[in-house]
């Protein structure tokens, strides 16, 4: 698929103002700091859409992205950083599990895990709530682009034979860098197959 249109549409603290659930969206969940903003830009071919920045917590509400005119990408909080601080962590958990809960039109959730670290209890748990919740999500590898190839698919290999600790079956995988554009086309053709599904 390729985007000929992406424009920011509205930012909301609270899920009922957001747009009227009409068209699919596909929203973007991870720690903060782990490459959501980033991803979203570069899946859009810009620098510029979403805001991005080095320290955590840099996304602090729902922002929405009309994309061709017909679906949204939408950028979140991030969760559970430290640096980020009690009073808005707790802030951004209520705005995410506010927007999980409503957005009837959500497609897919893409839960971004940073590919250079291992397995994470606070992913592990935000997917299995997910999946309890009978939410529809993917992962997303991060910032591919600072590991070696090999220990990129040690690291993914890894993180797979964790989850099938406890999962009988594996989500959607995606490994992507916003530095180098690796797996925008992977990730836009998901979009695209889920759109016309
Ligand atoms: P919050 O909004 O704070 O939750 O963070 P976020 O998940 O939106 O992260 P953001 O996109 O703002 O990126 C955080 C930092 O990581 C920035 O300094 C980015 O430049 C950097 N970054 C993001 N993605 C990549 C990537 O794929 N490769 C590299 N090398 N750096 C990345
Ligand atoms: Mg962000």
């Amino acid at each position: 698929m390729v985007i000929r249109s992406a424009q920011f549409v509205c930012s909301n603290s609270d899920v009922k103002s957001c747009p009227a659930p009409k068209l699919p969206e596909y929203a973007f969940i991870g720690r903060s700091n782990v490459g959501k903003s980033s991803l979203i830009n570069m899946l859009c071919n810009t620098r510029k859409l979403a805001k991005t920045s080095s320290t955590p917590g840099k996304t602090q509400l729902i922002n929405h992205f009309l994309i061709n005119n017909s679906w949204y990408l939408v950028d979140l909080p991030g969760y559970g950083f430290a640096r980020v601080g009690q009073s808005l962590r707790e802030k951004f958990s209520k705005i995410i599990a506010d927007y999980l809960n409503a957005r009837t039109n959500m497609m897919c959730l893409f839960v971004l895990i940073d590919a250079r670290l291992e397995p994470q209890t606070l992913d592990m748990d935000f997917m299995r709530s997910a999946a309890l919740s009978q939410i529809p999500f993917a992962m997303i590898f991060t910032k591919a682009d600072k590991l070696k190839p090999g220990a990129l698919m040690r690291n993914i290999e890894y993180y797979k034979k964790t989850m099938l600790q406890e999962w009988a079956e594996l989500p959607q995988m995606f490994i992507s860098s916003a530095e180098n554009g690796m797996g925008k086309d992977d990730i836009l053709n998901f979009i695209e197959e889920v759109n016309t599904r």
